[in-house]
Protein backbone atom coordinates (compact mmCIF):
# COMPACT_ATOMS: atom_id res chain seq x y z
CA UNK A 1 0.00 0.00 0.00
CA UNK A 2 1.32 3.50 -0.94
CA UNK A 3 2.15 5.92 1.99
CA UNK A 4 -0.19 9.09 2.07
CA UNK A 5 1.88 11.92 2.45
CA UNK A 6 1.91 15.76 2.91
CA UNK A 7 5.20 17.71 1.71
CA UNK A 8 5.78 21.19 3.22
CA UNK A 9 8.81 23.49 1.72
CA UNK A 10 10.04 26.69 4.25
CA UNK A 11 8.98 24.23 7.01
CA UNK A 12 11.60 25.70 9.59
CA UNK A 13 9.60 28.92 10.48
CA UNK A 14 6.57 31.09 9.99
CA UNK A 15 3.53 29.99 7.63
CA UNK A 16 5.37 26.89 6.76
CA UNK A 17 6.23 25.76 10.12
CA UNK A 18 2.76 26.37 10.86
CA UNK A 19 1.03 24.77 7.95
CA UNK A 20 2.73 21.39 9.23
CA UNK A 21 1.66 21.54 12.52
CA UNK A 22 -1.86 21.62 11.70
CA UNK A 23 -1.28 19.34 8.79
CA UNK A 24 -0.56 16.91 11.79
CA UNK A 25 -3.35 16.88 13.36
CA UNK A 26 -5.39 15.93 10.09
CA UNK A 27 -6.45 12.22 10.20
CA UNK A 28 -5.38 9.60 7.35
CA UNK A 29 -1.50 11.16 6.59
CA UNK A 30 1.24 8.49 6.98
CA UNK A 31 4.08 10.85 6.83
CA UNK A 32 5.09 15.00 6.74
CA UNK A 33 7.99 15.51 4.31
CA UNK A 34 9.63 19.08 6.04
CA UNK A 35 11.71 20.68 3.48
CA UNK A 36 13.84 23.45 3.96
CA UNK A 37 17.86 24.53 4.49
CA UNK A 38 17.70 24.46 8.17
CA UNK A 39 17.53 21.06 9.35
CA UNK A 40 17.62 21.79 12.75
CA UNK A 41 14.59 23.51 12.94
CA UNK A 42 13.01 20.85 10.53
CA UNK A 43 14.59 18.68 13.67
CA UNK A 44 12.85 20.47 16.43
CA UNK A 45 9.77 20.67 14.44
CA UNK A 46 10.01 16.53 13.80
CA UNK A 47 10.29 16.21 17.47
CA UNK A 48 6.71 18.20 18.33
CA UNK A 49 4.74 16.57 15.38
CA UNK A 50 2.74 13.39 16.13
CA UNK A 51 3.18 12.24 12.34
CA UNK A 52 5.85 10.30 11.40
CA UNK A 53 8.61 13.01 9.30
CA UNK A 54 10.55 12.61 6.71
CA UNK A 55 13.01 15.58 7.13
CA UNK A 56 15.05 16.90 3.54
CA UNK A 57 17.24 19.61 4.69
CA UNK A 58 17.60 21.28 0.89
CA UNK A 59 17.98 24.59 -0.80
CA UNK A 60 15.83 24.97 -3.44
CA UNK A 61 17.58 27.51 -5.34
CA UNK A 62 19.60 23.85 -6.30
CA UNK A 63 18.76 22.32 -8.91
CA UNK A 64 20.39 19.10 -7.75
CA UNK A 65 17.59 19.59 -4.69
CA UNK A 66 14.61 18.63 -6.88
CA UNK A 67 16.89 15.68 -8.25
CA UNK A 68 16.52 14.43 -4.94
CA UNK A 69 12.78 15.04 -4.34
CA UNK A 70 12.08 13.32 -7.48
CA UNK A 71 14.11 10.44 -6.64
CA UNK A 72 12.66 9.79 -2.67
CA UNK A 73 8.89 9.79 -4.53
CA UNK A 74 10.18 7.53 -7.02
CA UNK A 75 11.38 5.35 -4.35
CA UNK A 76 8.57 5.61 -2.34
CA UNK A 77 5.65 5.52 -4.91
CA UNK A 78 3.50 7.52 -2.29
CA UNK A 79 0.31 9.68 -2.58
CA UNK A 80 0.70 13.18 -2.22
CA UNK A 81 -2.30 14.46 -0.54
CA UNK A 82 -1.33 17.54 -0.11
CA UNK A 83 1.71 19.43 -0.80
CA UNK A 84 2.51 23.20 0.31
CA UNK A 85 4.74 25.09 -1.69
CA UNK A 86 5.63 27.92 0.31
CA UNK A 87 9.27 28.83 0.84
CA UNK A 88 9.59 32.30 -0.25
CA UNK A 89 11.99 35.60 0.10
CA UNK A 90 10.98 38.93 -0.43
CA UNK A 91 12.72 42.56 -0.12
CA UNK A 92 10.81 45.59 -0.05
CA UNK A 93 12.42 48.98 -1.70
CA UNK A 94 12.94 50.67 -5.12
CA UNK A 95 14.32 48.49 -7.43
CA UNK A 96 17.29 49.61 -8.56
CA UNK A 97 18.17 49.70 -5.06
CA UNK A 98 18.26 45.80 -4.64
CA UNK A 99 21.03 43.69 -5.61
CA UNK A 100 20.55 41.62 -9.22
CA UNK A 101 21.82 38.57 -7.59
CA UNK A 102 19.10 38.86 -4.62
CA UNK A 103 16.05 39.25 -7.06
CA UNK A 104 16.92 36.53 -9.60
CA UNK A 105 17.10 34.09 -6.15
CA UNK A 106 13.72 35.64 -5.48
CA UNK A 107 12.46 34.47 -8.96
CA UNK A 108 14.15 31.18 -8.92
CA UNK A 109 12.56 30.61 -5.30
CA UNK A 110 9.20 32.41 -5.35
CA UNK A 111 8.27 30.98 -9.15
CA UNK A 112 10.48 28.53 -10.50
CA UNK A 113 11.03 26.42 -7.28
CA UNK A 114 7.06 26.27 -7.36
CA UNK A 115 6.57 25.33 -10.98
CA UNK A 116 9.14 22.76 -10.70
CA UNK A 117 7.98 21.10 -7.52
CA UNK A 118 4.47 20.95 -8.83
CA UNK A 119 5.88 19.05 -11.54
CA UNK A 120 7.27 16.86 -10.12
CA UNK A 121 4.41 16.09 -7.26
CA UNK A 122 1.92 16.12 -10.02
CA UNK A 123 2.38 12.62 -11.13
CA UNK A 124 2.21 11.04 -7.42
CA UNK A 125 -1.60 13.38 -6.75
CA UNK A 126 -4.68 11.73 -7.19
CA UNK A 127 -8.49 12.44 -6.60
CA UNK A 128 -8.90 14.48 -3.36
CA UNK A 129 -4.91 15.93 -3.61
CA UNK A 130 -4.70 19.75 -2.57
CA UNK A 131 -2.13 21.70 -3.87
CA UNK A 132 -1.61 25.07 -2.23
CA UNK A 133 0.58 27.48 -3.63
CA UNK A 134 1.30 30.42 -1.30
CA UNK A 135 0.96 33.85 -2.83
CA UNK A 136 0.78 37.08 -1.33
CA UNK A 137 -1.88 39.95 -1.31
CA UNK A 138 1.07 41.47 -2.88
CA UNK A 139 -0.41 39.63 -5.85
CA UNK A 140 -3.45 41.82 -6.19
CA UNK A 141 -1.79 45.08 -7.95
CA UNK A 142 1.44 45.90 -9.05
CA UNK A 143 3.84 47.61 -6.00
CA UNK A 144 5.90 50.44 -6.49
CA UNK A 145 8.50 49.87 -3.73
CA UNK A 146 7.78 46.01 -4.21
CA UNK A 147 8.12 45.29 -7.54
CA UNK A 148 10.11 42.05 -7.97
CA UNK A 149 8.19 40.29 -5.44
CA UNK A 150 4.51 41.42 -6.02
CA UNK A 151 5.32 40.36 -9.92
CA UNK A 152 6.33 36.83 -8.05
CA UNK A 153 3.53 36.27 -6.32
CA UNK A 154 1.30 37.47 -8.96
CA UNK A 155 2.62 34.62 -11.13
CA UNK A 156 1.61 32.25 -8.14
CA UNK A 157 -2.09 33.74 -8.13
CA UNK A 158 -1.97 33.35 -11.94
CA UNK A 159 -0.42 29.50 -11.87
CA UNK A 160 -2.56 28.60 -9.30
CA UNK A 161 -6.04 29.58 -10.49
CA UNK A 162 -5.14 28.07 -14.05
CA UNK A 163 -3.48 24.91 -12.95
CA UNK A 164 -7.00 24.43 -10.45
CA UNK A 165 -9.45 24.76 -13.77
CA UNK A 166 -6.89 22.18 -15.64
CA UNK A 167 -6.86 19.84 -12.85
CA UNK A 168 -10.48 19.76 -12.07
CA UNK A 169 -11.39 16.87 -13.85
CA UNK A 170 -8.76 15.02 -11.55
CA UNK A 171 -10.95 16.36 -8.35
CA UNK A 172 -6.99 17.71 -7.73
CA UNK A 173 -7.56 20.99 -6.09
CA UNK A 174 -4.96 23.92 -6.56
CA UNK A 175 -5.25 26.93 -4.35
CA UNK A 176 -3.40 30.25 -4.20
CA UNK A 177 -3.21 31.42 -0.59
CA UNK A 178 -2.90 35.34 -0.28
CA UNK A 179 -1.60 36.66 3.16
CA UNK A 180 -1.40 39.58 4.31
CA UNK A 181 1.61 40.53 6.13
CA UNK A 182 2.48 38.18 8.98
CA UNK A 183 5.07 39.09 11.52
CA UNK A 184 7.42 35.85 10.59
CA UNK A 185 10.93 36.02 10.07
CA UNK A 186 10.19 36.80 6.18
CA UNK A 187 10.37 40.39 7.98
CA UNK A 188 14.08 39.55 9.31
CA UNK A 189 14.83 38.63 6.13
CA UNK A 190 14.82 41.84 4.07
CA UNK A 191 11.66 42.98 4.08
CA UNK A 192 11.49 45.00 7.68
CA UNK A 193 8.59 45.54 9.42
CA UNK A 194 10.04 49.57 9.34
CA UNK A 195 9.38 49.19 5.45
CA UNK A 196 5.58 48.63 6.56
CA UNK A 197 3.56 52.31 5.54
CA UNK A 198 1.12 52.12 8.39
CA UNK A 199 -2.06 50.95 6.36
CA UNK A 200 -0.13 47.93 5.72
CA UNK A 201 0.65 47.61 9.35
CA UNK A 202 -3.01 47.76 10.16
CA UNK A 203 -3.69 44.31 8.55
CA UNK A 204 -1.26 42.15 10.24
CA UNK A 205 -2.26 38.87 10.09
CA UNK A 206 -1.46 35.64 12.35
CA UNK A 207 -0.36 32.87 10.59
CA UNK A 208 -2.18 30.38 12.24
CA UNK A 209 -5.14 32.07 10.71
CA UNK A 210 -4.02 32.59 7.56
CA UNK A 211 -3.46 28.52 7.69
CA UNK A 212 -6.68 27.45 9.01
CA UNK A 213 -8.32 29.54 6.76
CA UNK A 214 -6.35 28.68 3.47
CA UNK A 215 -6.84 24.45 4.54
CA UNK A 216 -10.63 24.89 5.08
CA UNK A 217 -10.93 27.06 1.16
CA UNK A 218 -8.61 24.22 -0.24
CA UNK A 219 -10.62 21.48 1.25
CA UNK A 220 -13.70 23.40 -0.05
CA UNK A 221 -12.51 23.11 -3.27
CA UNK A 222 -11.37 27.06 -3.67
CA UNK A 223 -9.17 28.43 -5.93
CA UNK A 224 -7.99 31.37 -3.78
CA UNK A 225 -7.89 32.03 -0.16
CA UNK A 226 -7.76 35.22 1.34
CA UNK A 227 -8.40 35.30 5.10
CA UNK A 228 -8.64 38.59 6.44
CA UNK A 229 -11.18 41.99 5.98
CA UNK A 230 -7.98 43.89 4.68
CA UNK A 231 -7.17 41.19 1.88
CA UNK A 232 -10.74 40.80 0.87
CA UNK A 233 -10.66 44.90 0.22
CA UNK A 234 -7.48 44.74 -1.35
CA UNK A 235 -7.95 42.03 -3.56
CA UNK A 236 -11.92 43.98 -4.93
CA UNK A 237 -9.59 47.57 -4.96
CA UNK A 238 -7.20 45.30 -6.98
CA UNK A 239 -9.76 44.51 -9.47
CA UNK A 240 -11.82 47.48 -9.59
CA UNK A 241 -9.58 50.44 -9.31
CA UNK A 242 -7.19 51.00 -12.21
CA UNK A 243 -3.73 49.84 -11.68
CA UNK A 244 -2.58 53.81 -12.52
CA UNK A 245 -4.65 54.92 -9.68
CA UNK A 246 -3.63 52.38 -7.31
CA UNK A 247 -0.01 52.89 -7.66
CA UNK A 248 0.08 56.42 -7.48
CA UNK A 249 -1.66 56.02 -4.01
CA UNK A 250 1.28 53.28 -2.93
CA UNK A 251 4.08 55.64 -4.19
CA UNK A 252 2.41 58.41 -2.32
CA UNK A 253 2.25 56.57 0.92
CA UNK A 254 6.00 55.66 0.72
CA UNK A 255 7.97 52.66 0.85
N1 LIG B 1 5.39 37.24 6.22
C1 LIG B 1 4.65 37.92 5.38
O1 LIG B 1 4.36 39.11 5.60
C2 LIG B 1 4.07 37.25 4.15
C3 LIG B 1 2.94 37.82 3.55
C4 LIG B 1 2.41 37.21 2.42
C5 LIG B 1 3.01 36.08 1.89
N2 LIG B 1 4.13 35.56 2.49
C6 LIG B 1 4.72 34.37 1.90
O2 LIG B 1 4.63 33.31 2.83
C7 LIG B 1 5.67 32.36 2.57
C8 LIG B 1 6.33 31.99 3.88
O3 LIG B 1 6.95 33.14 4.40
P1 LIG B 1 7.09 33.40 5.96
O4 LIG B 1 6.38 34.67 6.24
O5 LIG B 1 6.74 32.18 6.72
O6 LIG B 1 8.65 33.72 6.00
P2 LIG B 1 9.87 32.98 6.76
O7 LIG B 1 9.54 32.81 8.20
O8 LIG B 1 11.07 33.78 6.38
O9 LIG B 1 9.91 31.54 6.09
C9 LIG B 1 10.50 31.32 4.83
C10 LIG B 1 10.75 29.84 4.70
O10 LIG B 1 11.33 29.59 3.41
C11 LIG B 1 12.48 28.79 3.60
N3 LIG B 1 13.46 29.08 2.56
C12 LIG B 1 14.01 30.29 2.26
N4 LIG B 1 14.92 30.16 1.29
C13 LIG B 1 14.95 28.83 0.97
C14 LIG B 1 15.71 28.06 0.06
N5 LIG B 1 16.62 28.62 -0.74
N6 LIG B 1 15.48 26.73 -0.01
C15 LIG B 1 14.57 26.14 0.80
N7 LIG B 1 13.82 26.81 1.69
C16 LIG B 1 14.02 28.15 1.77
C17 LIG B 1 13.03 29.18 4.96
O11 LIG B 1 13.76 28.10 5.53
P3 LIG B 1 15.38 28.01 5.60
O12 LIG B 1 15.90 29.38 5.85
O13 LIG B 1 15.61 27.05 6.73
O14 LIG B 1 15.78 27.45 4.27
C18 LIG B 1 11.75 29.35 5.75
O15 LIG B 1 11.32 28.11 6.25
C19 LIG B 1 6.59 33.00 1.55
O16 LIG B 1 6.31 32.47 0.27
C20 LIG B 1 6.21 34.48 1.61
O17 LIG B 1 6.46 35.14 0.40
C21 LIG B 1 4.66 36.12 3.63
Amino acid sequence: MSKIIAIVTGASSGLGREFARQIDIMTGLDEIWLIARRRERLVELAAELKTDTRILALDLLQESSFAIIESELKQQKPVVSILINNAGKGKAGRFASIKREYNSELLRLNVLAIMQLTNIVLPYCAAGSRILQISSVAAFMPQPGFSVYAASKAFVLSFARALNEELRREKITVTAVCPNPMETEFFNNGSGKSKLNWIKSLGIEQPEKVVRVALARSARGKDVSVSCIAGKLLRLVGKFLPHRISMRVISKMGY
